[in-house]
């Protein structure tokens, strides 16, 4: 047989594999090109798919064995007996997006937590609104309460518990069970608490929306996304990710699957580092509140133990707002001057608190090993309960040791309280 020539052996050579080799962990696989051996596996295989079921494939977008083997994971962890089915998105965001999208059509009603993530708000008052979808944002805390904001064309109910910022828990079995009675689809973003402290198909929703990004991936260094739904809304979702062309890359869920190993771990680290943080922060005197759903003091804190079983590293606080602007904490600041003054005094004394820190960086984003601090302006994120309290500052507490956070925290508080001597009396 005639020796094949350079340009074919470089296509060809290495391509055989090495069957016999086990590793631990699953291999990557990077695929856009999948092999059949004859045309009518290619046809069944492209039925399968097109019935979306699980393992099949044709193509990269699809799955690769590494990309089934994290949505296999994730209809066993985060799925928790229920029958649910997995998909992969390339970020947080865009599960969110895509889980909306494969459920909602124009002119229906769709109702979202007023705490939820700003991007999805961002989402469902600008490209669902272009498409003739209508939201109405509530209040987090409504439970059972919400049957009153249902309209005959209300088609799905958004949830996040605890919110995002201010971590208001909600009453996620009552909501669901009223939606159930409806023929209403709630959706929840379970990112927050992960599987790991957070059941939702054991409330009642119908889908669980996670940002991998965050406690699976666990080292800020991924983005990915992943929408699981209970078996009866996999086709919508399904038709969905495929018209979209939504999907995940070898590598990247191959990072996220080596995060998830030690997930559990890192997440009661994470706990019990922010728990010391939050407790050391009440007795601040600088801090007129502390949000953390795992704080007797919190608002919530009884749903919180009754649905939780453990909290993350996420949390705010909230400033004295009559120490850090007081021009506007007594309602007296009677003019326009008089108002920048206060916000020129608040941004200073943040400025002071959150830069420079030894530990806490300043960043978007939570979920990895290292601590974050971000000050959080919601204004114009909610409508339906305004914040109407002192500056807030969001924390992600990492796996550091706590002792030199807490001591980064006040070194920042001192720094601050210079500044705020510095501009004199508000
Ligand atoms: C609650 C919540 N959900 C979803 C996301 C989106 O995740 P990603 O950054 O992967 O798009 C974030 C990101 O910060 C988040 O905080």
């Amino acid at each position: 047989m005639q020796e094949d020539r350079f340009a074919t052996r470089l296509a060809e050579a290495g391509r055989d594999g090495e069957a016999t080799f086990v590793a631990a962990n699953v291999a990557v696989h990077r695929a856009s090109t999948v092999l059949f051996d004859t045309l009518e596996a290619t046809g069944a295989a492209g039925a399968a798919v097109a019935e979306g079921r699980a393992r099949a494939t044709t193509y990269g977008t699809v799955g690769t064995p590494t990309t089934m083997a994290l949505m296999d994971a994730l209809c066993e962890i985060e799925g928790g007996g229920h029958a649910v089915r997995a998909s992969l998105m390339p970020s947080g965001l865009a599960a969110i997006t895509t889980a909306l999208l494969a459920v909602l059509s124009p002119g229906d009603h769709l109702l979202v937590a007023d705490s939820s993530y700003g991007p999805t708000r961002v989402f469902c008052d600008g490209m669902l609104a272009r498409m003739g979808v209508r939201t109405s944002y509530y209040d987090p805390t409504i439970g059972a309460g919400i049957a009153a904001l249902l309209r005959p064309e209300t088609k799905l109910i958004w949830l996040e518990s605890p919110g995002s910022y201010t971590f208001e828990v909600q009453d996620v079995p009552a909501i669901c069970a009223i939606a159930r009675e409806r023929g209403i689809v709630t959706m929840i973003d379970n990112t927050w608490a992960s599987p790991i402290f957070a059941r939702p198909f054991d409330w009642g929703v119908d889908a669980s929306v996670l940002a991998l990004t965050k406690y699976w991936g666990g080292h800020s260094d991924v983005l990915m996304g992943a929408v699981v739904v209970r078996e009866s809304l996999w086709p919508k979702l399904w038709a969905a990710v495929r018209q979209l062309g939504q999907c995940a890359s070898g590598d990247d869920a191959w990072l996220v699957l080596r995060g998830l190993r030690s997930a559990e771990v890192r997440m009661r680290r994470h706990e019990a580092n922010a728990l010391e943080v939050a407790r050391w922060l009440e007795a601040r005197p600088e801090v007129a509140s502390v949000l953390h759903p795992a704080l007797p003091s919190h608002p919530q804190h009884a749903l919180w133990r009754r649905d939780f079983s453990g909290a993350s590293g996420l949390f705010s606080f909230e400033l004295d707002r009559a120490l850090v602007a007081s021009a506007r904490a007594d309602g007296h600041s009677a003019t326009a001057g008089d108002a920048a003054r206060a916000s020129e005094r608040e941004r200073a004394a943040l400025a002071a608190l959150c830069e420079r820190r030894r530990h806490f960086a300043i960043g978007y984003s939570w979920g990895g090993f290292e601590s974050l601090v971000m000050p959080a302006h919601i204004d114009r994120m909610r409508s339906a309960k305004p914040w109407t309290g002192g500056p807030l500052v969001r924390l992600h507490v990492g796996l550091e040791d706590p002792a030199d956070l807490i001591a980064d925290l006040a070194e920042g508080f001192e720094a601050m309280g210079r500044v705020l001597a510095a501009s004199g009396p508000g």
